[in-house]
């Protein structure tokens, strides 16, 4: 399995480009189920994610071609036919995300049968209200053997509330609702950037949608959606991770090609820190000198904090003069970094949903286990400034959702290194 070592010290200085959003480019490869014809989309992301979407759709009968290097991260996707719509437990227990096909299948081809998706390591995760409100919309959902099996003539419109926020379940539901027949209200919608992505393309490809990005949409079902080519926005999380490598190793940092609207409540957290931004067209510059001061932050639906920034803030936490209290509100079981980061050096004491960070402690390099996407990418900015060399097991958690990272890193001045193989390099 791979590790990385990394040599902490070091101020990460120089411009780090940010790759498109794998949260964006999940569900946008969902909707090319949507058409017979072919989808095109740009700026997406070389992750593991991504590859096991790839696989997913190849499954179902789907031509797909993940272009990168000079063909610019365009993918090619043609669902001209879905000989098999099932999405299989061996690939849904890899990448959750996979309920996302839930709702353009059934759409597509009035059938889809989907792995139940289990636990994972930040909380139950259900999609229980994706299944609530697609039988509102007509479909007939049975569960056998770990399946979900969702079968309907067409789907209807449907008038839907949202009982809890849910980025991918308002996905999923936009998915189902272009193809229905008649109007679909969805109120209590999540309204990250991810969504209005998602509607940009379905917009290009024929769908009548209004409202992406406030908390109601309304669609009015096409009988049919075309072709279209999509660029994929830049990865907010990601650009949120660099941003606070720059800052918690007092470097002098540009982050570009990324959407400084998407990072507001970040950047007012760390501004809050003492940190300092210059923000030019979708380049950030990051800079801190000296010493960041503790603040709090609770994790909110966007645009609130993202509960995806939540481990890496307390990495930088851990470097802060003060005590910062982070609450966490969307997972239940989201600090798995957190004995980790104690292991080097942290005081942090957690109390049900809040962790109390009490710094600036010195951290020292261990040997640590990332357990999750972002709780990996927090440990690795912990190394970057703990003394000593901290290797870091499971690294494929990282490889599901940052593109290259430590080549990003090492081209910023950071010491880190891969052992075994360079995901996507064989
Ligand atoms: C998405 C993101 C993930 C991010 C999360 C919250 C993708 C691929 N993943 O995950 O990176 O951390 O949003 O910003 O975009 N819930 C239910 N029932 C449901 C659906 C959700 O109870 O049917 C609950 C969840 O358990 C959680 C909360 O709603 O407590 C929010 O989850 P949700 O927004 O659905 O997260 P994902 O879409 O899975």
């Amino acid at each position: 399995m791979d590790k990385f070592v990394v040599r902490g010290g070091n101020p990460l200085l120089g411009t780090v480009r940010i790759s498109g959003a794998k949260n964006s480019a999940l569900p946008c490869m969902a909707a090319a189920i949507l058409t017979e014809d072919e989808v095109i989309l740009e700026n997406v992301p070389q992750v593991r994610d991504i590859e096991t979407e790839r696989k997913l759709l190849a499954s179902m009968g789907a031509e797909v071609e993940l272009g990168y290097g000079r063909a610019q991260h365009r993918t090619h996707i043609r669902c001209a036919i879905l000989s098999d719509p099932v999405a299989k437990y061996e690939i849904v227990k890899t990448m959750r995300a996979s309920s996302l096909v839930l709702g353009p299948l059934i759409a597509r081809t009035g059938l889809a049968r989907v792995a139940m998706p289990g636990g994972c390591a930040i909380g139950g995760r259900p999609i229980d209200l994706h299944i609530k409100y697609l039988e509102k919309m007509g479909a007939q959902i049975t569960q056998d053997h770990g399946y979900l099996e969702a079968r309907t003539e067409r789907l209807k419109g449907a008038h839907i509330i949202w009982e809890k926020i849910s980025v991918t379940g308002t996905e999923d539901l936009l998915m189902a609702a272009v193809l229905a027949d008649g109007e679909t209200v969805m109120e209590n919608c999540a309204r990250e950037p991810e969504v209005t992505d998602l509607a940009a393309l379905l917009t290009a490809m024929g769908a009548k949608i209004q409202g992406a990005g406030t908390s109601t949409i309304t669609v009015q079902g096409v009988a049919k959606l075309h072709g279209a080519r999509h660029r994929i926005n830049p990865d907010r999380i990601e650009a949120g991770t660099f941003i606070i490598a720059g800052a918690i190793t007092g470097g002098d940092l540009k982050v570009s090609g990324c959407d400084p609207s998407h990072l507001g409540a970040l950047l007012e957290t760390l501004r809050s820190c003492g940190v300092r931004f210059d923000i030019n067209g979708d380049t950030i510059r990051v800079r801190s000198e000296g010493t960041l001061k503790a603040a709090d932050i609770t994790t909110v639906e966007y645009p609130g904090f993202p509960t995806d920034m939540q481990a890496q803030y307390m990495a930088l936490a851990t470097q802060a003069e003060g005590t910062s209290v982070i609450t966490e509100n969307i997972f239940e079981n989201r600090f798995m970094h957190v004995q980790e980061l104690i292991r080097m050096g942290a005081n942090i004491r957690i109390d049900g949903r809040t962790a109390t960070v009490r710094g600036k402690t010195p951290l020292s390099a261990a040997a640590v286990m990332c357990s999750d996407l972002r709780a990996s990418a927090s440990l690795v900015l912990a190394a970057l400034v703990a003394d000593g060399e901290t290797i870091l097991d499971r690294v494929y958690h990282i490889d599901r959702g940052y593109e290259h990272i430590e080549e990003k890193l090492r081209g910023v001045g950071a010491q880190i290194r891969r052992m075994g193989e360079v995901f996507g390099k064989k």
